[in-house]
């Protein structure tokens, strides 16, 4: 059972048994272009020769041929914004990457009439440049000739879940233009209540809707792969990779959730067969849809900047020469010093929607130094997942028992310790932390019948380790009220 999981900084396949343990991974890095302040984009091309790359790779690890899978699913960084010529396979342009911000104003624009929530009811999103219908009106209205070939009928819009099916499939001999539910919930085109694409969204966004690819479910066989490393695999599952990681994660009760420490974060909590919407500055998005038409929701908090906030560190900074080293540096203090970091570096997501919000480091003194930069950017991460915590519970009127977590900071065990203290509630990493991947294999293996029900998946699950909170409620509410503080000066200071 094999999964790509295409994610913002690199690509992996891994290769899974029946219990959900891991094969063989192999993992590539690609390229982050950053042309202009805002600006974040992909090459897609590149992104496809890395994927075929890691899924050559993984099976020569585990000395396995395609014809040794039973089936592949797709996980993918969600929102990231391609246009191709479905003639030539051409890309007319990057991908547009989910953090990017140049559509700022288009967003500003649309909100004057109506405001930032005008969309929520339909889509479950507010209006930002997150998502990628702006992103896409963006492409049309800025990439010579994308009109003219969109017009003719030569042009293809995806996420990049579609782009990796298209091209799986055969490209421009034959490929399959589809996304899943999950993804199609991410662009601010599609309807929560029907899973299809909105007319009146359409027009207002000025995209047409023959660049769209037609929305399915994301557990069924689509196609088979004819690209030559996958000949003959069915692929059968696609899940945009944070409802991957909830699909992974085992959740699928209403009430469970998960948080995935990558990049940003993102906490999901399954709220069952109807959408919940939220008041509190969450996301309301589909969890999963399997190819018998049940459907879940989810409830979303996305955080924009949590392991990127290390790799600043690393890379704008110098204090760390590698990311594992800001654990080290962070312990190194007894406290954060009253230093506290709101990475709002590309505007703040949930639960506050600022656009506009920059980083700020508030509290410093002569006192302060490197060890507790680093330990108020990690403290940032755990702030952050309580401010999201928080809005999840007074939008599901539920209190989250334990906390669910997966994502590369996981094996950083202040920070975990910090989140349990910060919450106030257990947190459990599994063994198997690859979750998104798993996930997408999941999906995949539910459709063809490798694993045949979601008790297989719960069977699967097993604790690696957990977090009981050590800090007692008044010191965790006095660090709470100064993060909230410094948030307030963040938002300010546009
Ligand atoms: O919404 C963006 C998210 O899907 C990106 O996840 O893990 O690729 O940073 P990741």
């Amino acid at each position: 059972m094999g999964a790509i999981d295409q994610g913002t900084t690199s690509s992996r396949f891994i290769v899974f048994d029946r219990q959900g343990e891991i094969i063989a991974l192999a993992q590539r890095e690609h390229t982050q272009i950053y042309p202009q302040p805002g600006w974040v984009e992909h090459d897609p091309l590149e992104i496809w020769r890395n994927t075929e790359a890691v899924i050559g790779a993984a099976l020569d690890k585990a000395g396995l041929t395609a014809a040794d899978l039973a089936c592949v699913g797709i996980t993918n960084q969600r929102e990231t914004t391609l246009i191709w010529d479905r003639s030539t396979g051409q890309p007319l342009a990057n991908a547009l990457v989910w953090q990017d911000t140049r559509v700022n104003d288009l967003v500003a624009e649309l909100a004057r009439e109506g405001g930032q929530d005008r969309l929520r009811a339909v889509t479950g999103l507010p209006l930002a440049s997150y998502f990628s219908g702006l992103k896409l009106r963006w492409l049309l209205d800025h990439v010579e000739g994308a009109r003219a070939r969109a017009a003719a009928g030569d042009l293809l819009f995806g996420n990049v879940d579609a782009w990796l099916l298209w091209q799986l499939t055969g490209g421009p001999a034959g490929g399959l233009h589809l996304t899943d539910a999950t993804n199609a919930s991410r662009t601010q085109l599609m309807r929560l209540d029907t899973l299809a694409w909105d007319d009146d969204i359409l027009a207002l966004f000025d995209v047409p809707r023959a660049v769209l690819p037609a929305i399915r479910s994301s557990s069924e066989v689509y196609g088979e792969a004819r690209t030559p490393v996958l000949a003959g695999v069915p692929v059968a599952g696609i899940l945009g990779d944070q409802q991957a990681a909830l699909f992974g994660q085992a959740c699928f009760k209403p009430g469970e959730a998960k948080n995935t420490y990558g990049t940003g974060c993102f906490m999901l909590m399954n709220t069952g067969a109807e959408p919940v919407p939220s008041r509190h500055g969450l996301v309301t998005t589909v969890a999963s849809q399997l190819g018998n038409g049940e459907v879940a929701y989810a409830l979303e908090g996305s955080i924009a900047i949590t392991g990127a906030l290390v790799q600043w560190l690393r890379d704008n900074l110098g204090i760390i020469d590698s990311s594992a080293d800001v654990e080290r540096l962070a312990a190194g203090v007894a406290d954060n010093g009253d230093v506290y970091f709101v990475p709002a570096l590309s505007g703040l997501y949930a639960p506050y929607w600022q656009e506009n919000a920059r980083g700020v480091i508030a509290g410093l003194t002569r006192f302060a130094h490197k060890g507790h930069i680093a330990r108020a950017a990690l403290e940032a991460t755990a702030y952050q997942t309580r401010d999201v915590i928080e809005a999840m519970e007074k939008d599901a009127g539920i209190t989250v028992a334990e906390l669910r977590v997966d994502g590369g900071m996981v094996a950083n065990e202040l920070l975990m310790q910090f989140q349990a203290d910060m919450l106030g509630a257990p947190v459990v990493r599994p063994r198997v932390s690859e979750t998104t991947a798993l996930g997408a294999a999941y999906a995949a293996g539910l459709a063809t019948g490798y694993w045949t029900s979601r008790d297989d998946l719960v069977a699967n699950w097993h604790i690696d380790r957990r977090w009981q909170p050590r800090m007692g409620p008044s010191p965790r509410d006095a660090l709470f009220a100064r993060w909230r503080k410094a948030v307030a000066r963040s938002l300010d200071w546009v």
